[in-house]
């Protein structure tokens, strides 16, 4: 079967690089982007460009920011997570490359630097002139206080989730650790991915041609199966749970 496959990969792997999407993230109660009920089939993206431009729409931003809030605060890892912080643990995975902004990895116990955050992070937010950051508590009461989104108390720049949005420059240092990493591992792992948003999506890819072996766990088929090792279309928590351990 695909969990034994895996299992035989991860055995012979000396050092595994997961790469992971919102789908390993949906056991957990956070809605994926793309499957249906998924974010962008309700909301529209706010774009960079527009949130810097419009104080509407900064308000539309933090409103479907606080509006998820329960939804965040009550998440806690699923069987994917604590496979991979198992395999962390274990000292087989050096660090975890990620697409999500939901603090789960860190949760399940990987150190801070070894979440490599593509997209940000959103438990807090970032003045997005000068960088300053800030607890959402403060944004939500500033917010309430004068019935807007704030601006920062130093520079007056608006202030933003700590999420990369489209059009807004990728983080630089994360870029190249998590080129590093997938250039350096033996066995590269997509979980949860559409694989549509690049330049994330170029990793998988990226390891497979530095002579990594590509897995890629995902329900719906992706566009880089065809160079994939191993396929397991099916359910991350089920796919994972087995290797979730001390
Ligand atoms: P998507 O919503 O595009 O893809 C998630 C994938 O996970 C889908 O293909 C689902 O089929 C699959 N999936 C969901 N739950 C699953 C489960 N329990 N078991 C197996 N598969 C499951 O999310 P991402 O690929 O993470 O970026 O999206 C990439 C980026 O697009 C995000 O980081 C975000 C978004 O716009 C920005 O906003 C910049
Ligand atoms: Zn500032």
């Amino acid at each position: 079967s695909g969990v034994e496959r895996l299992g035989g990969m991860i055995a012979e792997a000396r050092t595994i690089v997961p790469f992971t999407g919102a789908g390993i993230s949906t056991e957990c109660g956070i809605p994926d982007f793309r499957s249906p009920g998924g974010i962008w089939t309700r909301n529209r993206p706010i774009p960079f460009d527009e949130f810097v431009a419009s104080q509407e729409a900064r308000d539309e931003s933090w409103r479907r920011r606080f509006a998820m809030e329960e939804v965040f605060a009550a998440a806690k890892p699923g069987r994917g997570h604590r496979a991979l912080a198992s395999l962390y643990r274990a000292g087989k995975v050096p660090a975890v490359i990620t697409q999500n902004i939901d603090n789960l990895h860190q949760a399940s116990g990987f150190a801070p630097e070894h979440v490599i955050e593509l997209h940000g992070n959103t438990t807090y937010a970032r003045c997005i002139g000068c960088g300053q950051a800030y607890q959402l508590d403060w944004v939500k009461r500033r917010f309430d206080d004068d019935g807007a989104a704030p601006n920062c108390t130093t520079c007056d720049e608006p202030v933003k989730t700590a999420t990369i949005s489209f059009g807004q420059m990728m983080p630089d240092e994360e870029m190249q650790r998590a080129t590093a990493l997938s250039q350096a591992c033996d066995l590269f792992i997509a979980i949860g991915s559409s694989l549509v948003v690049w330049p994330a999506a170029g990793f998988p890819m990226m390891a497979r041609r530095a002579g990594a072996r590509l897995v890629i766990i995902n329900r719906e088929p992706t566009d880089q199966d065809d160079i994939a090792d191993l396929v397991i279309h099916h359910d991350i928590g089920e796919t994972l749970g087995p290797f979730v351990g001390n």
